[in-house]
């Protein structure tokens, strides 16, 4: 059947095919450990569902809503860039209310490019950030995704080899898949390379809340300056353990973000109302949940580093985020991430994301979710062991990608 103009720059998703053997697996009887996807497992807080059920109750708010947000929620994500990052904005013009910060990613892509832009993004690196910008006619051009000197590198030749010259780079710390993390003064430099060269900051901070070590992310927004230049998207998803109820945020520069209002204007009329209520009591309420959902991923992220190493696969202690970026282990590496991922689901009963779904870059690697408990990660590591003992045997019943190619 012949492709759409569309569908033509969206590959099926790799992790589809990790995905259909896992289904395949579970069907035969397997326990499978999922570890492959990054959805939340722990449940919304209480005070938050009640909210919602509260509010529901009131037919006024069955109506359209409104689609850049209701003003309380745009005041609520205003004070929390104030108390989190010293970042003071005007809830009206710098503040859009998302259907989630992919939507808001999404249609940001759609409002800015034109057919042929250039935009630089980190490969490997969350689909979205290149798959929005594909969607929306432009042209990639990958840049390292570990923050350093390698960066500014790549963006210094962006600028003198792109035709056109680049629109847009993407940052994106914590970072999905890889976990790295930057600090300010990495952020200083990306700002003054952005305003010398005229090109737009779209910063990914779904993961602020989601940190391990005593410094907490910082917002790209925090160098001054930096407004000029950056819109900033950031997810009540991983923060509050929400991803079902499709709540994010843009924030930042009035022209990038009158942009992103006027498209969704024509797209959408905002989440539903009770949501966006319960989101706003979300933001202005307790940070305790915020710290306990924050120290569950830590403890797992410990059982992780630790169970899987004495298994017998060192894997780099992420500082951030809800994932371990997993270097394959050396006897596996030139099956390349997806034939490794397979042989983990079906000799280990272990599901991964395989590192090049979010880029050729990742191949090396995969991504491993702190999304299940502390019991079922141990239950992992044992699979593990065992399939690293019989590694030898199982390689040689397996053709390696480079050999077969
Ligand atoms: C880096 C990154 N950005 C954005 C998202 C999407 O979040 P949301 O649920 O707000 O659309 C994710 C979800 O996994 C993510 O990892």
């Amino acid at each position: 059947m012949e492709e759409f103009h569309k569908t033509r720059r969206l590959p099926p998703y790799v992790f589809e095919q990790v995905n259909k053997l896992k289904a395949a697996a579970r069907a035969q009887g397997a326990d499978i450990i999922d570890l492959g996807m990054g959805n939340p497992d722990l449940p919304t807080p209480p005070h938050i569902v009640e909210k919602l059920t509260e509010v529901v109750q009131d037919p006024r708010t069955h109506r359209y809503s409104a689609s850049k947000g209701i003003t309380g929620l745009r005041k609520a994500q205003a004070a929390y860039y104030e108390r989190r990052f010293g970042v003071k904005l005007n809830p009206n013009t710098q503040v859009v209310a998302t259907l989630g910060s992919k939507e808001g990613f999404a249609n940001m892509a759609q409002a800015i490019t034109a057919p042929g832009d250039v935009v630089l993004s980190p490969n490997p690196s969350y689909p979205i950030h290149t798959f929005g910008f594909l969607m929306a006619g432009a042209a990639i051009r990958a840049i390292p995704a570990e923050p350093g000197p390698e960066v500014f590198h790549a963006l210094e030749r962006a600028v003198i080899h792109s035709v056109p010259k680049p629109i847009a780079v993407i940052m994106c710390y914590p970072a999905n898949p890889t976990a790295y993390v930057a600090d300010l003064e990495f952020y200083k430099d990306v700002v003054a390379f952005a305003r010398k060269h005229d090109i737009f900051i779209l910063s990914d901070l779904a993961y602020s809340e989601i940190y391990f070590g005593d410094t907490p992310p910082p917002s790209m927004l925090q160098v001054p300056g930096a407004i000029e230049v950056t819109a900033e998207f950031t997810s009540l998803s991983k923060t509050f353990s929400m991803p079902g109820w499709r709540v994010g945020f843009a924030v930042g520069n009035e022209r990038l973000l009158a942009a992103l209002a006027r498209v969704k204007s024509y797209l959408d009329y905002g989440a539903f109302t009770p949501i966006q209520v319960a989101a706003t009591a979300a933001l202005n309420g307790p940070e305790d949940c915020i710290v306990e959902m924050r120290n569950t991923y830590k403890r797992r992220r410990d059982v992780l580093v630790e169970s899987f190493g004495r298994a017998g696969w060192d894997i780099p202690a992420p500082e951030a985020s809800m994932f371990a970026w997993a270097p394959i282990p050396e006897k596996f590496r030139a099956l390349g991430s997806l034939e490794f991922s397979k042989l983990l689901l079906e000799k280990a009963e272990i599901a991964v994301a395989p590192g090049i779904g979010f880029g050729e870059y990742g191949d090396d690697y995969v991504r491993i979710g702190l999304v299940e408990n502390e019991k079922r990660l141990r239950q992992a590591a044992r699979n593990l062991r065992r399939f690293l003992e019989t590694a030898d045997e199982t390689l040689h019943n397996v053709v390696p990608v480079s050999a077969a190619r």
